[in-house]
């Protein structure tokens, strides 16, 4: 059931998960103006970057000084993944009051993206989150390849299950549940959050899409129909993970503002300013970006949504 003007909020991960598997290193000062420019637009939350091995993911690399060159303007957060207890140390250094643990829902994509197995990728994430408590930090916490891994195919609804509860145990703020490689179709989103919502509130869940097979929008109505209202998504729908193969880009920022907005949903986004954040990222990967409603928003950029 969706009421008009309930909040909505988008975190935009393109500055993260969208940048991560750029080949070409973009500068800080690049990230900072793509940061400023969703500021501008008003966007509620950005996960800025991540805190991880800069031999992992050399995009990356220069977390610790981008995050203190960041402005927050009054009531936006800022987040950075982190994955494990060091990246957590490194985020709290640089200023960082919001972070994301990382976990995989298959033993095969635990390994390849932070070299863990499960049993050890769940202690790890439980130790981050912990820690991140005790330092009054806000957390998130990733259920990532939720629906099926480019690995070790479909992944079994009672292991994201188990998998969320032991996060929100944890003490996880928000339990992201990631289509990493945009392989789910809105019967299985509502077949995953129909489980979830037998333990977790609404409230608790987030949904974290990609567009592989152009269902990312629809998905999110089918989160959006089933009490969701927090999502992540990415300006002009940049993005892909370097280490899960096929995953294409994430639900573009645009679409999904579009979306609520056409629903009368609230996400404080400015239709005008999101279309120069997308030029600011298009500057920076050199090459056309946007979400399958970018050719209209930019004809009609100047309707008050
Ligand atoms: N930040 C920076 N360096 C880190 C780190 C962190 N959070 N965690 C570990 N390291 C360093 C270690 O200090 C060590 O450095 P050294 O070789 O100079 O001594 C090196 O990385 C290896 O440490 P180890 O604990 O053996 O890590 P690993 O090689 O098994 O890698 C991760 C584990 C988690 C650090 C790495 O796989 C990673 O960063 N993955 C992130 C992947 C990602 O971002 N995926 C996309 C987002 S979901
Ligand atoms: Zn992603």
């Amino acid at each position: 059931m969706i009421t008009a003007s309930e909040q909505v909020r988008i975190t935009d991960v393109g500055p993260r998960d969208g940048l991560q598997s750029q080949k070409t290193l973009v500068p800080t000062a690049g990230k900072l103006a793509l940061i400023e420019a969703l500021w501008s637009a008003g966007v509620p939350a950005i996960e800025a970057t991540s805190f991880v091995s800069p031999q992992a993911v050399p995009q990356m690399a220069d977390a610790d000084e981008l995050m203190p060159a960041i402005t927050v303007p009054a009531g936006r957060s800022l987040s950075a993944l982190v994955p494990n207890q060091r990246g957590l140390e490194r985020a709290v250094r640089a200023g960082c009051r919001e972070v994301a643990v990382v976990l995989s829902a298959t033993e095969t994509m635990n390994q390849r993206n932070i070299r863990m197995g499960l049993a050890e990728a769940i202690a790890t994430a439980r130790d981050t989150l912990r820690d991140a408590q005790a330092q009054g930090l806000a957390t998130r916490a990733y259920i990532a390849v939720a629906f099926a891994c480019p690995f070790e195919g479909h992944t079994p609804t009672e292991r994201v299950h188990a998998l969320s509860t032991a996060m929100a145990e944890a003490g996880a703020g928000e339990i992201v549940v990631a289509d990493t490689i945009g392989a789910a179709a809105p019967s299985d989103v509502q077949r995953v959050l129909q489980t979830l919502l037998q333990s977790l509130p609404a409230q608790s869940l987030g949904l974290h899409l990609h567009n592989t097979r152009g269902m990312a929008l629809a998905n999110a109505w089918q989160g959006l129909q089933m009490g969701v209202r927090r999502f992540d998504a990415s300006i002009g729908g940049l993005g892909g993970c370097p280490f899960a193969p096929g995953a294409a880009g994430n639900l573009a920022t645009e679409d999904l503002a579009l979306l609520c907005a056409q629903a009368g949903l609230e996400t404080q986004i400015r239709m005008d300013a999101l279309v120069r954040a997308i030029d600011v990222a298009e500057t920076l990967v050199g090459y056309p970006l946007g979400g399958c409603s970018l050719r209209w928003i930019r004809q009609n950029k100047e309707m008050s949504i």
